[in-house]
């Protein structure tokens, strides 16, 4: 159902005319034989255009009754859209009311298919605008949360625009007082550490230590050595006792990147901490307690992993008593030209091409791709502009398919001119949704307008 349209017409032949007219073409309509009642269905029911008579009785032709209603109706909803209807000898007062703001007159008797072509337009034109209002409604509520959270948290300089990111940093923010461990999971480069240093920062231990150790860095009994400390003699080469990240960390926070790496052993050791408080350094007899907050990330799957006999159950559940999921920037996109922004920090200017390479690209690799494609670009853009060519990025689909998937901004625009920016006709040449040609449009800063471009 493309809208629904208000008819003001004192003849009840032009009423169901138009009425039957229009329900041929899904839209709906209701009929009212008088200004008031027309006011009274305004006032009353949803309606997105007045077709509206300019007389209304029997013995006036002045127009002077459609301009009071034209009035009354502007008065009541500025932009609501108005069809004049008139008489071909009087067109003078109609005109008159498009200088006003009305939207169109038809001279009587109208030509349907004028008529309705100028109906769709408006309907849809109407649509548009109330989509585009829709999204700038969310971009505002969404900067709105966004800057609620910064005044009341310490983000870390962590950028985000995204629903899906606010709602990660939200959590985060939220279980950061909280004296539990949390676990930290995205795939490769997604900011599974800036996580963990925001949960730190606002955490009652931010003036504590925070120390990150990378389990997969170091092979079995070293990752133990490094996590609980050694005394001397503890094994071949430990000359010097020392000690281990737990007793750096105190009171503060131990992070303990892919924690899917730490072997069996490690593990064991890790759930005692956990459950006790309690460990003692290799080679040691002396029982340490440590007071740590322990936060863990990975981009492994671990419950497969637990399934598969390679991670102890009971530790996974001790480590992700809460768990926070930071998505892959492709399901993200909306951060994509904030946080290329944020890396540029001025030195250079993204073109229009090397925005749509961006937004186009699937970024396996995530934020630490991103950021490295943009030192790079940095590099080599003269002049401060960075181009697609500069970012060389690969085609991360095969054309035929990103046809279909995701237009290009060019393709956009060119259907839109085709379709004379009637957003649904320019979706199906695209094989999109509306909604999904608006979300392109808006990704792309694109109006409805083929004129706009
Ligand atoms: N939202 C963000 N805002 C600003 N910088 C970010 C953001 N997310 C990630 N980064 C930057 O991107 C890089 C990768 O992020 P980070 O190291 O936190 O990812 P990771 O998930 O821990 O990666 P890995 O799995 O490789 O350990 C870092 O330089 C980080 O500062
Ligand atoms: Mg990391």
């Amino acid at each position: 159902m493309l809208g629904r349209v208000l008819i003001i017409d004192d003849n009840p032949g032009v009423g169901q005319a138009l009425a039957l007219l229009l329900s041929l073409h899904d839209i709906a309509s209701v009929h009212a034989a008088t200004p008031e009642a027309g006011l009274a269905v305004l006032a009353r029911e949803p309606v997105d255009l007045v077709i509206q008579d300019m007389n209304f009785s029997a013995d006036t032709t002045s127009g002077e009754e459609g301009a009071a209603l034209f009035r009354a109706l502007r008065e009541r909803a500025p932009d609501l859209p108005v069809i004049l209807l008139t008489a071909w000898t009087r067109l003078e007062a109609a005109v008159q009311l498009v200088k006003a703001g009305a939207a169109d007159y038809l001279a009587k008797p109208w030509d349907d298919a004028k008529l309705l072509a100028t109906v769709q337009n408006l309907l849809e034109l109407g649509q548009n605008n109330r989509e585009l209002a829709r999204q700038r409604e969310e971009r505002r509520e969404r900067r709105l949360r966004r800057e609620a959270l910064a005044a009341r948290h310490d983000l870390r300089g962590v950028v985000h625009a995204s629903e899906a990111m606010g709602r990660v940093l939200e959590l985060a923010c939220q279980v950061a007082r909280a004296d539990l461990p949390v676990l930290i999971t995205g795939p490769n480069g997604s900011g599974k550490e800036c996580i963990a240093a925001v949960l730190h920062a606002n955490s009652g231990r931010a003036q504590e230590p925070f120390v990150a150790v990378n389990c997969g860095a170091l092979p079995g009994e070293l990752i133990e050595s490094e996590l609980f400390g050694a005394d001397s003699g503890a094994f071949t080469g430990a000359h010097k006792a020392r000690a281990g990240r737990f007793e750096a960390a105190g009171a503060g926070t131990l992070f303990l990147d892919e924690i899917g790496n730490l072997p069996l052993a490690g593990q064991v050791k890790l759930l005692r901490v956990l459950e006790t408080g309690r460990f003692e350094r290799l080679g040691g007899s002396r029982t340490l307690s440590s007071r740590a907050r322990v936060l863990s990330a990975t981009n492994a799957d671990l419950k497969a992993m637990v399934r598969e006999g390679r991670f102890r159950e009971d530790l996974y559940y001790r480590l992700a008593v809460i768990e926070i999921a930071v998505p892959p920037l492709a399901e993200r996109r909306d951060d994509i030209l904030p946080l290329a922004e944020h890396f540029l920090a001025g030195r250079a200017t993204l073109d229009d091409g090397a925005r749509d390479a961006l937004l186009a690209h699937a970024w396996p690799g995530n934020v630490r791709e991103l950021k490295n494609a943009i030192e790079r670009a940095t590099l080599l853009a003269a002049g401060g502009v960075i181009g697609a060519d500069h970012l060389a990025l690969p085609p991360a689909v095969p054309p035929a398919h990103r046809s279909l998937d995701e237009p290009s901004r060019e393709a956009v625009v060119a259907a839109l001119a085709q379709a004379q920016g009637v957003v649904s006709r320019a979706a199906s040449a695209l094989g999109l949704s509306r909604q999904g040609l608006y979300r392109r449009m808006d990704r792309y800063g694109l109006q409805a307008d083929p004129a706009s471009h």
